[in-house]
């Protein structure tokens, strides 16, 4: 599965392609489905949890990209796989999105946030389109503290990365993410710590551009490196300047 975000370790063993299929079931578990619920995916990539919660859970699945290309990517697998009347996508930002409110049972943002400017507004939308008791999912890599974002912000290696890799992002302490929902009149009804979960995708992302570095650089010479480098400096922060948290929170009023 096409999937760029964290995985879930249960085991020493596991493999990538395990923990991101761990990953999914958690989100599932934080959701609370029990199947057929209408889901939104803001930020959904190539469709990785899309796909994954119609097929095991039956949902009927939104998803916003601004990537015209992941559209076609995810229409062709959904139909492959059988649920493409359960998949559909909107091409475009979720600040501009119009969907009808309270028609969503929930709505997952896996690492989407990060590229969000406004955090009171995405709070606010979110809120606005699920139901009533519908539930919230936001996995984010984060700055330790208020600190660490202070200083580190403008460092040279944040810079690569949001040049070089990333496009517009800021990273926040999770104390502004949960303050966010907060404000938006969210209850925050569970708070994990995935930090350690990041650093072993990465070194497995490593892994994996380290052994199609040839096929990589026939794409753009250079490329394999710059990967490496992003990787590197991502997987060398973590607990010490950065951390990955998922926060579920309740429309429970
Ligand atoms: C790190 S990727 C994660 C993709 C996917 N959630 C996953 O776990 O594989 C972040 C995604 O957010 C999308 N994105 C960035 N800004 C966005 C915005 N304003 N509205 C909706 N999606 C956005 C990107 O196009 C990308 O698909």
């Amino acid at each position: 599965m096409r999937k760029y975000s964290s995985g879930l370790y249960r085991s020493e063993t596991d493999t990538l392609a395990e923990a991101q299929i761990n990953k999914l079931h958690f989100v599932a578990g934080r959701l609370g489905l029990q199947g057929g619920e209408r889901l939104l995916d803001v930020g959904c990539g190539w469709g990785s949890l899309l796909l994954f919660m119609a097929r095991e859970y039956s949902c009927r699945m939104t998803g916003i990209s601004p990537a015209a290309r992941q559209h076609a990517y995810i229409g062709g697998r959904a139909s492959e796989l059988g649920v493409a009347d359960q998949v559909s996508t909107w091409r475009g930002h979720f600040e501009e999105v119009d969907l009808p409110t309270g028609s969503f049972d929930a709505v997952t943002m896996l690492g989407s946030i990060v590229h969000m400017p406004d955090l009171t507004a995405v709070f606010a939308r979110a809120r606005a389109l699920l139901r009533r008791n519908g539930t919230l999912y936001v996995s984010e890599s984060c700055f330790r503290n208020a600190a660490a974002h202070e200083a580190f912000h403008s460092r040279a290696g944040t810079r690569f990365v949001g040049e070089k890799i990333f496009g517009w992002g800021d990273m926040r302490p999770v104390s502004e993410l949960v303050r966010g929902v907060e404000d938006a009149g969210f209850s925050l009804i569970g708070l994990d710590d995935l930090t350690a979960d990041y650093r072993r995708t990465i070194d497995d992302w490593l892994a994996n551009v380290r052994s199609a570095a040839d096929d990589i650089e026939r794409i753009r010479p250079g490329l394999a490196r710059e990967l490496e480098h992003y990787l590197e400096i991502a997987n060398a922060g973590w607990g010490y300047t950065t951390k990955h948290y998922a926060l579920t929170c309740r429309k429970a009023r």
